[in-house]
This record gives C-alpha cells, structure tokens and sequence, in this order.
C-alpha cells in the first residue's frame, strides 16, 4: 500500500558548506505555488471523487498525492455490501451505505460518461453462506438484523445454495441471498477518476505534502517537502489511514484513524471454468470473514484479512494460507485457479467504523476520511457530500452524523509525523 508520507530515506539531505562558499543567507521565504479554491491532499478514490465533484461545481481544484490514484482501493475487492456486512450498532451508517449503494448506477453512468471508462459496476448480488452450525447460527442472527432493518435477504438451504453457485462445497448448511448486494471493479474506478478529473481541469502536484499550515487559526493550504507552498481557500484531508498523522494539523482536529490491514489474492478463472461463480460469495470461516468476488473478465478477488499491525503492509503466509484453506472449503475448485497477485491494503479505521466528513473546528480545514471496510461503496456518497460542503459550508442532512466534530473530545495526539513513517 502506498502512502502520502515522504519515504524516510529521502529526507533534505544537507551538504556542510565549503570553506570557499559565502556565509549562509537568511532563508528565503518558500516559493508559493498556485492558489486554488479548494486543495485535496491524497489522491486514492475519496480524495479524487471529492476533487472530482467539486471542480464540476466550479471550483479550482488541487489534489496533492506523489503517485494519485494509489491507495487502499488498489487492493479493494469492490463489493458494495451494505445488506451482508451490516453489523449491530451500526444502523446509522447502513443509512449512508444504502444511500451510497442506491447511488451507484448513476453514479457509474456519469462516471463512464464524463471519463470514457467502464467502471466494472455489476449488479450481480450477493451470496452470504454457512459451513457449520456455528456459522450458520451467526447468518440466522445476521438475517434477523437484516429483517428488523427493513432490508431485503432471502434464506435459502444448502442445496438452494448449490442451484444458485454449483462450485459451492457439497457440506454448504444454508445461505442468505442479498439481490441488492453488487460489485464495482475499484481499479477501474480509480482509472475513471483520474481521467474525469483531469478532463474537469483537476490539477495534480505529484509531491509528499511536509506540513498543513495555518495562519490565524484558519487552514490555508500546505507545505511540500521540497518547500514550496500550496496555498487554498479550503484544504480537505483524504489520505486514508495516513490522514491523522499529518504534521502542522492541531491536535484537536486530527482525525482518529488508524490502519486495519487487509490482505487480498486475485487470481483468474481459465475460459474453461467460467462462469466459475455467479455472484459474490462469502462465509465467516472459524470467526474469520472470507469472500470471493468474480469479475467479468475473468478476474476472482478473494479476501480479505483483518489485521491491527500499524503501518505494516507484509503478504504474509499465514494470510494467504488462511485465505486460501478457507475459501477452498467454500469452493473446492479454487485450488485450481491461477494465483496471480498477492497484496496487503490499509482500511482507515475509526473509532465508529464510519467515516468522517466535512468541516471541522479549523475553519478552512475539512476531513474526508475513515471509510474504514466501506471506502469503495461510500465513493459516491461522499463526492455528493464533499462538493455540497465545499460549495455551501453545511454538511447536507444526510451527512451529518458524520461529522468530525463527533469525536472532538477525543482525537488521539499524534505520535509521529507523516513525514516519519515508514512506506
Ligand atoms: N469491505 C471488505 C473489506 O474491507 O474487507
């Protein structure tokens, strides 16, 4: 997973000067870059639908990322799974997900339309199944919640399980159907971003950002590690899990996020096994959560782990072990798919699970943050959110529990600075 941060080896290196050199010159002040309407710092998929919305509003637009495009949605399986992973205690944020999810097709279809890029949005559903009684017991709880909230799923039995996906394990107890449950391919996605924010005159600094700075109790843009600053009418911090550890930011307006590490596996289905699955399909294993999203092109995500390690991205063994074991008792056939790509991604998690968005107690500064296990389902929810505080300084109706303000008493001291961490 890449991150916003300065690599530590790439810090000022600072030469002595030679005895022949004229003594040092008071430093001058840091060159100025340009000044835009609004100044988005990190480029994965909230920080460019965030500049994307906007821009289309009218404003000038600066997304700051050394390498846009980046981020936890590289590695993002792009389930939009409002219905199967509702969790208790979380109704709040099931109404932004729903909302996000009703979103989509339109969303998908202007996306296309403004960047000429399929987005790989498919309405396929969702399969949530159980492999044992303990399993099957936790998918009766979920499907209880699931009816209480007014959502629709229908419980099937194993060998309605097995008519719907016949590469199902013949040992499949029952299962959830969830119609409404689909998937969007998240590098596609964050293609499409890019291309439609740069032909909405999005501009891009390719630069790790050094400091926010503030002057006068407000945000007024930021400082890179090669000195120049970046000045902006409103500054938003979308850099994931890297949002809170931003130097220059004041302590009571950091964000409490934190890195959940999610390790994903692609691999692909051989024309001779398709369609392999139909429709997501996905089990808690042994407590562990596992699912395997089949792409039209062949493409099958299987994910994911759920690991508090700080800022380590490592594929690990034992991870891939478990997600391999664990969806082969799923689907036998998977061992024997290709395994072609082996990754680890930062969710940002919050203390909530849901994100923060908009204004917070700085003026000038705004979070787009902490979409935690939702950042790909939550992406046109939060442009629409984003662009009507940016254009408005309110957060629409829909929009405000997740206000950052919700955790001002709070928000951790950061410990170390973004242009300390390892990437
Ligand atoms: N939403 C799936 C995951 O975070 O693993």
């Amino acid at each position: 997973m890449r991150s916003r941060t300065k690599p530590p080896n790439a810090s000022d290196s600072r030469t002595s000067p030679s005895r022949t050199s004229p003594p040092p010159s008071p430093s001058p002040p840091p060159p100025t870059g340009r000044t835009a309407d609004v100044l988005v710092v990190g480029g994965g998929v909230i920080g460019l639908v965030t500049a994307w919305r906007a821009a289309r509003r009218g404003l000038s637009v600066t997304v700051v990322d050394p390498e846009p495009g980046g981020g936890a949605a590289q590695v993002a399986a792009g389930m939009l799974a409002a219905v199967t992973e509702l969790h208790h205690g979380e109704q709040t944020l099931l109404g932004l997900n729903l909302a996000s999810a009703r979103r989509y097709p339109d969303f998908a279809a202007e996306l296309t339309e403004a960047s000429g890029e399929d987005i790989g949005y498919r309405a396929c559903g969702t399969l949530a199944v159980a492999l044992d009684a303990d399993d099957r017991a936790h998918l009766r709880e979920l499907h209880l919640l699931q009816q209480r909230s007014g959502l629709r799923s229908e419980w099937l039995s194993g060998r309605e399980c097995r008519r719907l996906e016949p590469m199902l394990a013949p040992g499949v107890r029952g299962g959830l159907r969830v119609d409404g449950d689909h998937q969007v391919d998240p590098r596609r996605l964050t293609a499409a971003l890019l291309v439609a924010c740069e032909r909405a005159s999005v501009a891009f600094t390719r630069a790790w950002v050094r400091e926010l700075v503030v002057v006068r109790d407000r945000a007024t843009g930021v400082v890179l590690t090669d000195g120049t600053a970046l000045d902006a009418g409103q500054t938003v911090l979308a850099a994931g899990s890297l949002s809170g550890r931003i130097a220059g930011v004041p302590e009571h307006v950091l964000p409490p996020v934190r890195p959940v590490k999610g390790q994903v596996l692609r691999l692909t289905v051989p024309e001779r096994y398709a369609p392999f699955l139909n429709r997501t399909v996905r089990a808690v294993v042994r407590g562990s959560h596992v699912y395997l999203v089949p792409r039209l092109s062949g493409e099958l995500v299987v994910g994911a782990t759920s690991e508090e390690l700080g800022w380590d991205t490592t594929v690990t063994a034992g991870g891939v072990y478990e997600l391999l074991r664990d969806a082969h008792e799923l689907v036998p056939g998977i061992t024997e798919l290709p395994l072609v790509e082996t990754r680890a991604g930062l969710r940002p998690g919050s203390p909530d699970n849901a994100p923060l968005l908009g204004p917070t107690a700085l003026p000038g500064l705004h979070l787009a943050t902490g979409h935690y296990r939702n950042g790909v389902l939550l992406t046109p929810v939060t442009g629409d959110v984003m662009a009507h505080v940016l254009t408005t300084g309110e957060l629409p109706d829909e929009a405000r529990p997740f206000t950052p303000r919700r955790f001002a008493a709070t928000a951790p001291a950061a410990s170390q600075h973004l242009s300390e961490l390892p990437v």
